[in-house]
């Protein structure tokens, strides 16, 4: 493997057991079983088992792999026949570019073919793909490919323009950037590759070399709530999780039209945007358009989709448009929802207006798949995110006064039982488990104790084993199913030379949940105008892109803690009306 990613200075101190194996037999065991492998017990690879072993059955390959929808509603179908050609020809592609395995290859794409091909054809040869939020302006798109050391983008001229060439120079590891799909007018930028034409002279059949199943697949950006975002880790053994999910959550089967409305730049896009329902052998659809409600039904209803999994802001935003033209969907068997709480008023306008109860699921970028969920045949309990599927062992952990789980001097934690609330904290050893934040051992050995991962939610538990999201145990904001971290907000703030200190927070919003809010100090002698609050939002913007604060306030100081940091637990207690100091409301009040 080359470079090696998951060796390091911190390697020793990585918890055990890393490689996961679960008790035989069990949840795991069973979706393990029902996977190929690569031909001669050369190991395990994402790509195979989401295309190729279907295309080589002559009784598989001739079915839809994805169908896509491009903007102007037009119906595209590729076979996974098609997709094993297209992804070979991305891998042999990488090989004729010099770019091996171990390699970082990145993404900024909407929800275009392209990035199914790319991410499956980048598996094949063995790349580690991480695919970004194409409404990121160009700083945190800058961040993330430096860290994750991107030897490969593939975007389109118009991203290239906006993001890419005002960044390019502070690159240097970039080797080659591929362009794909372009209005047609702008043609060649300089220092690119015309992708589509590329592929054209590639061979299309690749046979995978020899994968570990703990080799590096995916690499996805989250953030903290301090310093640089994280590169969690996978690797290709998280397909087994993906699967066994698949089918435990979502029911996902062989026949089913299955629609992911997910990002591709946040790990919903690929786990269940891309992967498991290929790994079932499924349809999965892709549209290009961004949200409009009644086109979302139309496409529900004309397509015939039989699984949907959404998130809570896109119901809400259903919801208020109302009921009007809401289309009967006999097809439609089930409705679930990841990112973010789920209020229980959206369950029950699902279970009326779509005439499915939406089923409440939980998990992170760092879990690589569905941990907690409401199971197909489980009653819906509204307000609750359901109970930790087969093979998952979920626990509470007592906390301690910074609110994490509190880890005692030996390291050990108190776990919770029966009705409690507590940090939620989750079993290590499941198949899609992160294994790395990437160059920041000691932030991942952080994550763990006592042979748990600490998730940072606090939840609470009732008599039936169900779970319920609290809060967040840190400053993280949460905007339409986004995890969005402060200091990277606060970082472009206080670039800004008018700017001296910033805080950022989130700020309950009715659709959105949260939106993006900060305060800023300013430098003396600088006046607080409007002209300065409206060039300081333009210059978020600029820099961030849609992560942008949506509001900023000019403040005359910020609070501080004892060791001299803003704090925004404090800023987001008075932006709620709790009194000074009263910050043991503040989860409930979320
Ligand atoms: C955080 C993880 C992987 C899914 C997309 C988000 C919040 C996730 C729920 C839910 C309430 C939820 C948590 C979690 N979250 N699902 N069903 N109810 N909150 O992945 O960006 O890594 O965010 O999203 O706070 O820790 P992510």
């Amino acid at each position: 493997m080359q470079p090696d990613l998951l060796r390091g200075p911190g390697a020793a101190r990585r918890p055990a057991p890393l490689r996961g194996r679960a008790d035989p037999g069990s949840a795991w065991e069973a979706a393990r079983a029902d996977l190929d492998g690569l031909p001669g017990g050369a190991g395990l690879n994402i790509a195979h088992e989401a295309v190729d072993r279907h295309a080589a059955d002559p009784a598989r390959a001739g079915r839809v792999a994805v169908r896509w929808l491009d903007r102007s509603d037009t119906v595209h179908d590729l076979t996974y026949r098609d997709l094993a050609g297209r992804t070979a020809r991305f891998a042999h592609l990488l090989a004729r570019l010099g770019v091996g395995p171990g390699e970082r290859v990145f993404t900024l794409l909407g929800r275009v073919p392209a990035l199914h091909v790319t991410v499956l054809g980048a598996l094949k040869a063995r790349c580690v793909v991480s695919p970004l939020f194409s409404a990121f302006g160009p700083a945190p798109v800058r961040e993330r490919m430096r860290l994750g050391g991107a030897a490969v983008l593939v975007t389109t001229p118009q991203l290239y323009r906006r993001t890419i060439a005002p960044i390019r120079a502070g690159l240097p590891d970039l080797r080659h950037v591929l362009l794909t799909g372009g209005d047609g007018s702008g043609g060649g930028e300089p220092g690119t590759l015309d992708l589509d034409a590329l592929l054209d002279a590639e061979e299309p059949t690749f046979t995978i070399g020899p994968t570990d199943p703990q080799d590096p697949a995916l690499l996805h950006f989250t953030s903290g709530t301090t310093g640089t975002p994280k590169g969690a880790l996978h690797v290709h053994e998280a397909v087994v999780a993906h699967l066994a999910t698949a089918r435990a959550a979502l029911d996902l089967r062989p026949d089913d039209l299955f629609w992911c409305t997910a990002d591709p730049g946040w790990v919903t896009g690929t786990s269940y945007g891309i992967v498991a329902p290929l790994v079932v052998g499924a349809t999965l659809l892709s549209d290009q358009g961004e949200f409009d409600a009644l086109r979302w039904y139309r496409t529900l209803e004309r397509e015939g989709v039989t699984v949907w999994y959404t998130a809570p802001t896109a119901i809400r935003m259903l919801m208020r448009r109302g009921e009007d033209g809401v289309p009967a969907l006999p097809r439609l068997r089930l409705v679930a929802s990841v990112g973010e709480p789920l209020d229980p008023d959206a369950v029950r306008w699902t279970a009326r207006v779509l005439g499915r109860a939406a089923h409440d699921t939980w998990w992170q970028t760092e879990t690589g798949a569905i941990m907690i969920a409401h199971r197909p045949g489980d009653d819906v309990v509204p307000g609750s995110m359901g109970r930790p599927l087969p093979g998952v062992q979920a626990g509470l952990l007592a906390r301690g006064p910074d609110g994490r789980a509190a880890v005692g001097a030996h390291g050990g934690v108190h776990v919770l039982h029966g009705v409690a609330e507590g940090e939620l904290a989750l079993r290590t050893g499941w198949p899609s488990m992160f294994r790395a934040y990437l160059g920041a051992p000691e932030r991942y050995a952080a994550c763990f104790a006592d042979g748990w991962y600490l998730t940072g939610d606090i939840a609470r538990r009732d008599l039936q084993g169900h779970y319920r999201f609290v809060a967040r145990a840190d400053d993280v904001i949460k905007s339409a199913g986004h995890l969005i971290g402060p200091f990277e907000v606060e970082s472009v703030l206080t670039a800004h030379p008018a700017v001296v200190e910033a805080g950022v927070i989130g700020t309950p919003d009715p659709v959105a949940g949260e939106l993006v809010k900060a305060f800023v100090t300013l430098r003396a002698g600088t006046e607080p105008t409007e002209e300065l609050r409206a060039e300081l939002l333009a210059h978020a913007r600029r820099a961030l892109g849609v992560v942008a604060p949506k509001e900023i306030v000019f403040a005359d100081a910020l609070p501080h803690t004892r060791s001299g940091k803003v704090m925004r637990r404090l800023l987001r207690a008075r932006e709620l009306g709790l009194p000074d100091g009263d910050l043991s409301t503040l989860e409930t009040a979320r």
